[in-house]
């Protein structure tokens, strides 16, 4: 797996660094290229390229929504890990990008990344039909702002040092990490216009996606900061509201352990087809970082 992810990752890399090279006439050039390379594992676009293995999606058009996927990802880690957020100093193993370049720029460097996911999308290099094309759009903003990335966010910081009820833990989880998942599982089929499948990835997209965070959650708990390349223990010490501060970290794994359950459930209609996936969910449950 870490193999195929490596390869991968060169992939998306090389496509991001000339897509942005096309434009090098700015300063927040380097800063964005800071948060995004080498980067990190790119499990959002191995579940594209899983996705678009099952419905045959052509490896170019996998290849531009990856690259606008991990554009936006990387804006959300830099974000993340601003003083007024969770005021983190490394990230992916080096110092955040505001450590590096300061507050500011990082935080411009953050909305550039942002709005280059889109630039990608609605480039005219990106040939798929007009209308699927600013449905794929719709679709990624809403992931990306008050319905999902950025009011998860919110809700992670407002929920710090409070109880807060599992079904609320969840929703914000959903919003912060999940959203976007499910992007990466609905946007091949939208390229491929298959309505019929189109429900049942979108929750499975969602599942993933909540399932990834707890397992992000539960590496904060146990694991080390050598392999997660990001300073570990930190949840607890911010008060964060997490299934693990709820539940305890021996359920949160039993949680964890039924979505995986309920993910594959919901994969048996795609019998072998579903493989490269079902290698991915193992992994994002297996890994350390
Ligand atoms: C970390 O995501 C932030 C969360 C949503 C939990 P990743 O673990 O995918 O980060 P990278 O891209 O591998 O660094
Ligand atoms: C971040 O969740 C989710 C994002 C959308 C960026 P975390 O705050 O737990 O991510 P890490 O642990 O800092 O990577
Ligand atoms: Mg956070
Ligand atoms: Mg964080
Ligand atoms: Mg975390």
């Amino acid at each position: 797996m870490e193999k195929k992810l490596k390869k991968l990752s060169k992939k998306i890399n090389i496509y991001l660094n000339n897509y942005l090279s096309k434009f090098n006439t700015s300063e927040l050039i380097l800063p964005m290229k800071y948060g995004l390379f080498p980067g990190g594992k790119k499990i959002r676009s191995k579940i594209i390229f899983d996705i678009g293995k099952i419905f045959k999606v052509k490896n170019k058009d996998l290849l531009t929504l990856a690259a606008s996927v991990e554009a936006i990802h990387a804006y959300s880690l830099i974000h993340d890990d601003l003083p007024c957020m969770d005021d983190d100093k490394l990230r992916r193993g080096k110092p955040s990008t505001h450590v590096k370049f300061g507050e500011s720029t990082a935080i411009l460097a953050g909305n550039s990344l942002l709005t280059t996911a889109f630039e990608i999308l609605s480039d005219k290099n990106f040939k798929v039909d007009d209308k699927i094309k600013s449905k794929l759009i719709n679709i990624l903003s809403r992931c990306s702002g008050q319905t999902g990335i950025a009011g998860g966010q919110y809700l992670d910081l407002s929920y710090e040092k409070k109880k807060v009820s599992i079904k609320k833990i969840l929703n914000m989880e959903l919003k912060k990490t999940g959203k976007l998942f499910e992007f990466c599982c609905i946007a091949p089929l939208i390229i491929k216009n298959n309505k019929k499948n189109l429900n049942s990835f979108s929750k499975i997209g969602k599942d993933i996606g909540l399932l990834f965070q707890i397992v992000d959650d539960l590496i904060d708990y146990k694991g080390k900061t050598k392999f997660a390349g990001k300073k570990t223990q930190k949840d607890k010490k911010k008060g964060k509201a997490t299934i693990i501060s709820l539940l305890g970290y021996k359920n949160a794994v039993k949680y964890a352990n039924k979505l995986k359950q309920n993910i594959y459930k919901k994969l048996k209609a795609q019998n072998n087809n579903a493989n490269d996936l079902r290698e991915t969910i193992n992994f994002i449950m297996e890994r350390n970082s």
